[in-house]
């Protein structure tokens, strides 16, 4: 009879509360609604600062001079553009593939171009970063036209980081507005301590692989609806409540079945996530210059409705719920809201990967095992079969 053993250790389902690393590139406070940046207040950075900006504070630790800004952003310019043969791969893609498995496959394929690994090289990993910024947002929008047989739309040199990519996406130079505030979801979204993608990203970065296996490992965690694939369900369920009336027979009906309610909860949030907050404040900025639409009066009344609920288990909106209304309003498809999300938090999976470089240490966490010990083989006549 094969033994059962016990272990006395306490384990942590989802590693809640477990330190996994020490690190200086951002800070939450869950309970306060407060989210930093190395030290900076996420609202002071939305109020003045830029995505490239926020990813060099990010990734270098200090906010650059002004002659530094200056070099990153023109090396970013100078490498937005892909191999030929990169797109060549892509256009190989199924058109009916999730633009979150193109991104991945084109990310981790960087590799293969960029192959010479130096990660004790100040300017292997200055490259890398630039690289890795400049050419993830080209590849987001590049499989979004050839998906549909179109070449993609090269990368325009006058325009900047955010402007130029929702140039690349919708073929036209967007308003000024529409591409500031698309700057200002991208630095919201740049970095947020370790959530999954991010320790995904550690955890093969603690291998000592390349840069770009790093960021396509990150690409696939984000890519779940319970991390990053979540805004995509927000914008399927507000069209699935289609009126105002129709929020509290919805929530009434989600709590039932006692179903996730996309958009909302946090493992570190118990207050109104601030990033929500901002976004909020971008939708009714982008709908004041634009016109209404219904599915912000939808959310507004949805997330009340939630809040009285399940406010006392602090389930309150989280990063997702507003961005996908500001990402259709600028023309984005819904299912790219993710990979936009992924280009947004490149900054911060490069950051981490900068960090955890400096003192690396192999990722090996321990387990508890529930399985059988001295288990003897069966032979084939003696097995019985599985109870599908
Ligand atoms: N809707 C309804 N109930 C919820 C929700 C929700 N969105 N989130 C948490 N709860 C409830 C759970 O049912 C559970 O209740 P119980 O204690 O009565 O069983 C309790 O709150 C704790 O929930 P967990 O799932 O254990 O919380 P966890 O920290 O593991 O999960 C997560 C956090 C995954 C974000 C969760 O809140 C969720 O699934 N939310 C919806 C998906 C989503 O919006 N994800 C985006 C998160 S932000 C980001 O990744 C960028």
């Amino acid at each position: 009879m094969a033994s059962k053993m016990t272990t006395v250790c306490e384990y942590k389902p989802g590693l809640e509360g477990i330190p996994a690393a020490q690190s200086s590139i951002s800070y939450v406070d869950g309970q306060r609604g407060i989210l930093e940046y190395r030290g900076i207040g996420i609202e002071e950075l939305a109020q003045k600062s830029t995505f490239l900006e926020t990813a060099y504070l990010l990734i270098w630790g200090e906010l650059p001079t002004k002659e530094e800004l200056e070099a990153f952003k023109r090396d970013i310019l100078y490498h937005r553009r892909i191999k030929y043969r990169i797109k060549d791969m892509m256009k190989c893609f199924p058109e009916t593939g999730h633009p979150m498995d193109a991104l991945q496959a084109s990310a981790a394929a960087l590799g293969l171009f960029y192959s010479k690994r130096a990660l004790d090289n100040p300017d292997y990993i200055r490259k890398a970063v630039v690289r890795i910024l400049a050419k993830i947002p080209t590849m987001v929008a590049a499989f979004k036209q050839m998906r549909k047989g179109n070449e993609p739309v090269q990368p325009c040199d006058h325009l900047d980081y955010a402007a130029n990519f929702l140039y690349m996406l919708n073929e036209q130079e967007p308003d000024p507005l529409a591409a500031h505030l698309f700057d200002v979801c991208l630095m919201l979204h740049a970095e947020h301590t370790i959530n999954a993608s991010t320790f995904s990203a550690m955890v093969t970065a603690s291998t000592l692989t390349d840069p770009y296996a790093v960021v396509a490992s990150a690409v696939g965690t984000l890519a779940g609806p319970l991390h990053g694939g979540a805004n995509e369900e927000v914008i399927t369920m507000l069209e699935a409540i289609g009126s105002v009336d129709n929020v509290h027979p919805y929530l009434e009906d989600c709590l039932q079945r006692k179903s996730k309610i996309m958009g909302f909860g946090h493992r570190v949030y118990k207050v109104k996530d601030p990033r929500a907050k901002i976004l909020q404040s971008l939708v009714e900025q982008l709908f004041d210059k634009t016109g209404g639409d219904k599915y912000y009066e939808i959310a507004v009344e949805f997330e009340k409705a939630v809040e009285e609920k399940l406010g006392y288990k602090g389930i309150y909106a989280n990063v997702d719920f507003y961005s996908g209304l500001v990402y259709r309003k600028l023309g984005i498809p819904t299912d790219l809201f993710t990979p936009v999300f992924a280009i947004a938090r490149v900054a911060g999976w490069l950051a981490h990967w900068k960090e955890q470089l400096g003192e690396n240490r192999i990722y090996r966490p321990t387990q508890i095992y529930t399985g059988s010990h001295a288990v003897p083989y069966l032979e084939m006549t003696q097995r019985d079969p599985y109870p599908y």
